[in-house]
């Protein structure tokens, strides 16, 4: 392990969030205040709201689905608060953003002690939320008719034609990536959904996009996530377990899937992981725990190839035979030659939910909670010293990646 060589750019000190689901009763502004509270709460030594120096904030859809604009606005009133407040809209990567602009204000020396925040409201938008989502597309996509599941209908389809060679056992990879989410959301108290599905079931569930089945897809959600930022000179003064980022990234591309050179796999996921190993000194073999933005079980496929863990076109193989060799574990891993690598150890946006804008912030609560041994029921049971989280906008159009470490 290389990871004493990396400076770390901050220190999580707290990590909170809502359960993901259908939260009827809830505002938006309420769901984000009680993830906050939560965060708040979790911070060992204790913090005061009057510590925070700025708030970074990811969300996507507010103005559709709530109405809602100027969203600093609501959270000063909220918090208390007359601090900076910025909002990130970056689609289903509007989290990891945040956290990328938080860690860019920590490292400039701008602040020292921040509150990231992402929330989403979207199960009272009913049937027009497919529309909605459509904003993070080429419009001309949105004008042939497309949705989400059929944008990454036509990568999987793709995939499976120019890597799947027609075998069987390369569907069967698609549903076991869905399979094995749900079963590591069991224990998930906070998950969507905590049912199993075995790959026969969701291989026979209702065709949405041929050929995206509905439990190959992340579900519409509501839920909200948040996390306290600070040096890591300061991290001390709030806990004695603080966990550091190593690395922060982002990239971006074209948000049109047909001027790709390729759609079966993710430019920005390779450009950002790269740049993440990079900056850390690490590579994949010393990741221990990932957060994939699995929205559809292509896209957790395809970082699998992306960040470098498989060759390319071969993930589907590894995923097999991983899953073949370890379903009846707590935590199915990846096996390539001697490593080990858990994905989704929470069950990932398939199983856990996708409340877009909350998603990436949800993932660097997930990490925080495992690196501590704070997970609860899906804890993995061996020592962890590392997780990389990957969160995706669009098709691809942003990627942020984050390595954290103990
Ligand atoms: N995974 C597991 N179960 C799901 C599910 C999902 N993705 N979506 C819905 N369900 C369940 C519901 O809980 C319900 O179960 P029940 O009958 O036991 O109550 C059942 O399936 C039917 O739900 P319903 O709401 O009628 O499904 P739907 O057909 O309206 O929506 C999808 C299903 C797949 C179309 C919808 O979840 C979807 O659009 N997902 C993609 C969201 C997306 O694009 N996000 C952005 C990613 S980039």
């Amino acid at each position: 392990m290389t990871i004493n060589q990396s400076k770390p750019i901050a220190a999580i000190v707290g990590a909170g969030r809502t359960k993901f689901g259908e939260l009827w009763y809830d505002d938006p502004e309420k769901l984000l205040f009680d993830a906050g509270l939560n965060c708040m709460q979790s911070v060992d030594k204790g913090i005061h709201r009057n510590q925070l120096e700025a708030c970074y904030f990811g969300s996507f859809l507010y103005q559709s689905t709530n109405k809602m604009g100027l969203v600093p606005g609501h959270m000063a009133k909220e918090l208390g608060l007359n601090v900076p407040i910025t909002m990130t809209e970056a689609a289903c990567a509007s989290g990891g953003s945040a956290i990328y602009n938080a860690c860019m204000a920590i490292r400039s020396g701008q602040y020292d002690t921040v509150l990231v925040g992402g929330f989403e409201k979207m199960t009272d938008r009913s049937n027009k939320i497919s529309d909605d989502l459509m904003f993070a597309a080429d419009p001309n996509e949105f004008g042939a008719g497309y949705t989400f599941p059929g944008l990454y209908a036509t990568m999987m389809a793709r995939y499976m034609y120019d890597y799947g060679e027609g075998k069987q056992e390369c569907e069967d990879a698609m549903a076991m990536v869905a399979s094995k989410n749900h079963h590591h959301a069991i224990k998930n108290e906070y998950a969507q959904f905590r049912r199993e599905f075995t790959p026969e079931a969701i291989k026979k569930s209702s065709l949405v996009a041929h050929p995206v089945r509905l439990l190959h897809c992340s579900p519409v959600s509501d839920g909200a996530a948040a996390l306290i930022l600070t040096t890591p000179e300061k991290a001390h003064t709030y806990t004695d377990t603080p966990i550091y980022i190593l690395a922060s990234q982002q990239a971006t591309n074209d948000v049109s899937l047909y001027t790709r050179e390729s759609i079966t796999s993710i430019k920005t996921t390779k450009l950002a992981t790269a740049a993440a190993f990079k900056e850390t000194n690490l590579t994949y073999k010393d990741i221990q725990i990932a957060e994939v933005h699995d929205c559809f079980t292509v896209e957790e496929v395809m970082f699998l190839e992306d960040s470098g863990y498989y060759e390319k076109g071969t993930a589907w193989k590894g995923i097999y035979e991983s899953y073949e060799a370890g379903k009846t574990k707590k935590h199915t891993p990846y096996i390539n030659e001697q490593n080990e690598l858990i994905v989704n150890p929470g069950g990932g946006l398939k199983a856990d939910g996708h409340p877009v804008g909350a998603t990436g912030v949800r993932q660097l609560h997930e990490a925080w909670v495992q690196l501590r041994g704070q997970a609860g029921g899906q804890q993995v049971e061996s020592g962890l010293n590392t997780a990389l989280c990957h969160n995706i906008g669009g098709t691809g159009a942003i990627c942020t990646v984050h390595i954290l470490g103990r």
